[in-house]
């Protein structure tokens, strides 16, 4: 993220340690911003992203609100009257219409209220989204010649609009079948592909664009470019909403939603959960009880650092040891939904127990939205995997209700707000760590020998890696348990064990990530120490996926 230095903020010596406590008493949210929402404008400049399905949807939101241009993901079907009832809040500047997984031609093809396309107001079509507007103005969508996924050189024909200031030749990411072939004659094309004679295009009566390609992945190199010369260029925004003004309306709403009951927030330790925390703290205070399910999934050491860490914090905090529960739930279970699913259920039968003795009504999590959209929460989307924390959940739960304060944030925001409410360096340095824990490490059953053997293989890979320095510039670092087994040779005597792999891996948000270029130095130390100090570990490879097409948990 980068408002107002972003990563580099993470330096800043006035957050330290020591301030997170009392930082946490004050009931104002803390320090550094350059004044609330109120004194810079009541009503941000926002641009409205129309979802029609895309797994991409939200980063676009994300792209937007990192040049500080508030963004907010609406329902392909909204109409003209919704969005017109939002002047209250927000000043819509202009409309992107997303990507989708859906043909503008199949019979159940996401549509949108075309009233829109007469609002005057700008509009920015994303692959399906460039698709519909073409089909709605009579153009011509047909199905490309084959499909095209990943890295593609597009022509610029035209650097205008959105497209200003573009090379002859430009790398984009492309992820689609259609193409449009013809436009009709109100409409000019501004590039085009090998494979798409209408690679962007745009309307010389309104300011309507449209292009196959995604320009919020970030291996579309002039992505940034070109959403800047929509947002500022062509919707005239101005740069007045930050991620900080997120905190007041979280708090506002835990302290609405709860009002003067009682609740408990599911701690994890990371940094998601804590922030979920620091915000009901701040919302509730007294009457908020952190609980942290210790299912024996978790890395070595992790509970503890999690109960010294916030222990600190001005609330009640409980720990439950459920291992051999959550450890009996997984016997011979092999399937990774499944797990998913069993490790849910099984997280909120120990959150509905402490609920029951604590006599409190609500459950706050810390789900971020990156966890929503895998777990296919929206229409026309595809569920990628059940979050534990989403989809996992039984649908009988005996909460009136969970409150999720940060659904709609990406893990950077939500470190900047870590900063920024005044957690500790340590949780918000901390990497992602999946709700099922190490069970999604773990290829086929779940048993306590595997998961010693994890345990430890982590413990050298945190070792190795953080030696090397390069930690910091990782999204995530860790090593997965294969259930594949692998003849080797250890002293002079034949060796059979697992097949260890490690996954490192850079990434911006969570979305989509690239395996990272590890030195060979360090793979080889890593690999040397796990066949050394792991006698069940006969053999390491190393993962180099990227996501899409893999994802960067293996399960
Ligand atoms: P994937 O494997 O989907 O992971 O590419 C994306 C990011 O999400 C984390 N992850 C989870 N986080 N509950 C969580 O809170 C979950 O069930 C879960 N599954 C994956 C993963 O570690 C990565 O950072």
């Amino acid at each position: 993220m980068v408002h107002r230095g972003g990563r580099h903020a993470i330096t800043d010596r006035s957050r330290r340690d020591g301030a997170f406590a009392s930082s946490l008493r004050n009931s104002k949210v803390a320090t550094r911003r350059v004044g609330s929402m109120s004194d810079r404008t009541q009503r941000p400049d926002t641009i409205l992203v129309l979802d029609f399905g895309s797994q991409y949807t939200h980063l676009i939101a994300r792209r937007v609100r990192e040049q500080k241009v508030y963004s907010e993901v609406v329902a392909h079907d909204t109409t003209v009257e919704e969005i017109k009832s939002k002047a209250t809040d927000m000043n819509v500047k202009g409309l992107v219409f997303s990507g989708g997984p859906s043909s503008v031609y199949s019979p159940d093809a996401p549509s949108c209220d075309m009233r829109i396309l007469e609002m005057a107001l700008p509009i920015l079509g994303i692959c399906y989204g460039h698709q519909l507007i073409a089909k709605r103005a009579l153009g011509k969508v047909r199905p490309g010649k084959k499909n095209e996924y990943g890295i593609t050189y597009v022509s610029v024909d035209r650097p205008v609009g959105i497209l200003k200031g573009m090379s002859k030749t430009e790398r984009v990411w492309m992820s689609h079948r259609d193409i449009v072939t013809e436009l009709p004659e109100e409409y000019e094309t501004l590039a085009h592909s090998d494979n798409c004679p209408v690679a962007a295009f745009q309307c010389k009566l309104r300011p309507i664009y449209g292009i196959q390609w995604h320009p919020e992945v970030a291996h579309t190199e002039k992505g940034t470019l070109t959403l800047r010369n929509f947002i500022f260029e062509v919707c005239k925004c101005t740069p007045n909403w930050m991620v900080e003004d997120c905190i007041e309306k979280a708090i506002r709403e835990v302290k609405n939603t709860v009002g003067q009951a009682r609740a408990i927030v599911a701690l994890s330790g990371g940094v998601d959960s804590g922030v979920a925390a620091a915000i009901a703290s701040k919302a509730i205070g007294r009457n908020l009880s952190a609980v942290l399910v210790d299912h024996g999934l978790m890395r070595d050491g992790e509970p503890e650092v999690v109960k010294s860490i916030f222990s600190k914090l001005e609330m009640n905090l409980i720990v439950l040891n459920e291992k051999e529960r959550f450890l009996k739930k997984l016997r011979k279970i092999k399937d990774p939904e499944e797990k998913r699913r069993i490790i849910g259920r099984e997280f909120m039968r120990s959150f509905e127990r402490a609920s029951k003795a604590l006599k409190a009504d609500y459950l706050i999590q810390g789900t971020i939205y990156p966890d929503r959209i895998e777990s296919g929460f929206r229409k026309h989307s595809d569920k990628i995997k059940t979050h534990h924390n989403v989809g996992g959940l039984p649908h009988t739960l005996k909460f009136k209700t969970i409150v999720e304060p940060i659904r709609d944030l990406y893990k950077d925001e939500v470190r900047l707000i870590a900063q920024q409410i005044g957690l500790p360096k340590e949780v918000w340095l901390r990497q992602p760590f999946p709700g099922p824990g190490l069970a999604v490490r773990i290829a086929g059953e779940v048993t306590p020998e595997k998961l010693e053997i994890l345990k430890r293989a982590d413990r050298i890979v945190d070792e190795e890696v953080r030696k090397s320095g390069l930690s910091g510039k990782l999204w995530q670092y860790f090593p997965v348990l294969t259930d594949t087994r692998s003849t080797g040779v250890k002293g002079d005597a034949r060796a059979y064990g697992y097949v260890a792999a490690i996954r490192a891996v850079e990434s911006l948000d969570g979305m989509t990530a690239s395996f990272a270029r590890l030195p060979y130095e360090l793979l080889e130390t890593i690999s040397s120490r796990m066949t050394n100090e792991i006698p069940e570990i006969a053999r390491v490879v190393y993962d180099v996926t990227h996501k899409p097409p893999a994802t960067i948990e293996w399960e």
